[in-house]
């Protein structure tokens, strides 16, 4: 459990808080580049960590971020006309460049010197954009030059290796969200299918099984980047089946999946609403086109909602908690231990989007919960997360994967081995995304 206070430095990202703080000094992947098909095409409202901003691809199909409001009285330069490389708010004309710059001010006479006060004193808040692999990357930070970009593997692979993100919105905050990566017990349960043979259900992917009846051991490693773990289970011949996921500030996770890799970011629009945006990568070539999922993830479960101007509503599947997420009874009883069906997260949200505090707030109130020896990754990464946000609030001190992003060159792992081996050691190379070796996967997620 945590004490009150450190649940709500925890969860809170707003302007101003610790966590928020910490957040933004990272690139922070924010929208899949299909949503901005076309230069010079309406601009799109955009939330990240409470901050409100419209993005857009310009003329030259660069992508541009800037704050909503219109400096000059506050219209919502979403409804601005997108042309000529800026932005032209469209209540009394201001136009902004892509860097923020006043280039245009039709509101006072040409060349007086009021035009020129204007030009000369005022900027709207433009945020860096740099767009990589399907994905658009979005810096809200206080620098006026910004960290180093990624080097996620999903950022430095070929584009035709990578696939399109898969996006979904969460209703719930974002550290509630991100604990089901952290714990790898709940595959035994949530995940599970209720007999080694029982067959896929009507929708969704088969359900886990493990051979081993006893919940998996957890062995934590914490790091300068975050924190990795295993979770072991006995495999049939005796041999020690080590899932090997990570976790890496501020809210990134990689789950071993098979010979693909992946960056699963769990990013907060706000205290209660987070995208889950799941981006997978092939480094043995093309990606596969029978894994294909981005856009698509959730065609089989209706698709997403329509939506309104409000980035809150971007990414909302059919299946969500006002319908039970599409639970199936007879499913549950004859096939899976649960009815929801497994499509990405969408079992997991139906867990942790009505975890809420004692007045339904949808941000979990951690005083009230139950520790065990299976928890010990959401342990961990808990108190690496608020260590990190008060060394950096109390003496201005980051992680040091924020400049050095050779941290990021990693991957999940999948490890079968005998019990006397030493799993860190042994793991060391499927650990490092620069080995030359295929993603290991002794041991796929979903055993027949
Ligand atoms: S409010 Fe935007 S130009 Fe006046
Ligand atoms: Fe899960």
């Amino acid at each position: 459990m945590l004490t009150h206070e450190d649940n709500e430095l925890l969860c809170r990202v707003g302007p101003g808080t610790p966590m928020g703080d910490l957040m933004r000094q990272y690139w922070i992947p924010c929208l899949p580049s299909s949503e901005f098909p076309e230069n010079d095409g309406p601009a799109k409202r955009m939330m990240l960590l409470g901050e409100r901003f419209v993005m857009y691809r310009d003329s030259l199909g660069r992508m541009g971020a800037m704050a909503e409001a219109c400096p000059h009285r506050g219209a919502s330069m979403y409804f601005a006309r997108n042309e000529e490389c800026g932005l032209r708010c469209n209540y009394h004309g201001w136009k902004f460049d892509l860097d923020g710059t006043l280039v245009d001010l039709p509101t006072e006479r040409s060349g007086s010197r009021a035009q020129q006060h204007f030009i000369d004193k005022v900027k709207i808040r433009a945020y860096p954009c740099h767009e990589v692999n399907h994905m658009i990357w979005v810096y809200l930070g206080p620098r006026e030059t910004p960290p180093p970009f990624p080097l996620f593997e999903i950022n430095t692979l070929p584009i035709e290796n990578v696939d399109e993100p898969a996006v979904m919105m969460e209703e719930a905050n974002w550290v509630q969200n991100m604990e089901g990566d952290l714990d790898s017990v709940h595959l035994n349960w949530l995940h599970r299918r209720l007999a080694a043979d029982s067959p896929a259900p009507p929708s969704g992917i088969r359900g886990f099984w493990s051979p081993d009846p006893e919940p998996p051991e957890l062995d934590v490693e914490r790091t300068e980047y975050g924190a990795f773990y295993s979770s072991q289970r006995k495999w049939t011949d005796g041999q020690i089946w080590h899932r090997i996921n990570q976790f890496i500030f501020p809210f990134h996770t990689m789950i071993s999946v098979g010979k693909i890799v992946n960056l699963r970011s769990f990013v907060p629009l706000d205290d209660h609403h987070a995208m889950l945006i799941s981006h997978s990568g092939s480094p043995l070539g093309p990606f596969p086109a029978d894994q294909v999922r981005g856009r698509n993830a959730f065609d089989e479960v209706g698709g997403y909602e329509p939506r309104t101007n409000d980035p809150r509503s971007y990414f909302l599947t059919k299946a969500n908690k006002r319908n039970d997420y599409h639970r199936d009874l007879e499913v549950e009883k004859t096939l899976m231990h649960s009815g929801i069906p497994f499509v990405l997260n969408l079992q997991d949200r139906a867990m942790t989007e009505l975890m809420c505090s004692f007045d339904g707030e949808p941000l979990y109130d951690r005083t009230q919960e139950n520790l065990g020896s299976t928890d010990a990754f959401v342990i961990a990464v808990r108190s690496q997360l608020i260590n990190a946000a008060k060394r950096f609030r109390d003496n201005g001190q980051l992680p040091p994967n924020v400049e050095d992003v050779s941290f990021d060159r990693i991957r999940a792992a999948s490890v079968l081995i005998p019990s006397d081996v030493d799993w860190k050691a042994h793991s060391k190379e499927a650990r490092n995304a620069d080995s030359g070796e295929a993603p290991s996967d002794d041991v796929p997620l979903i055993i027949d």
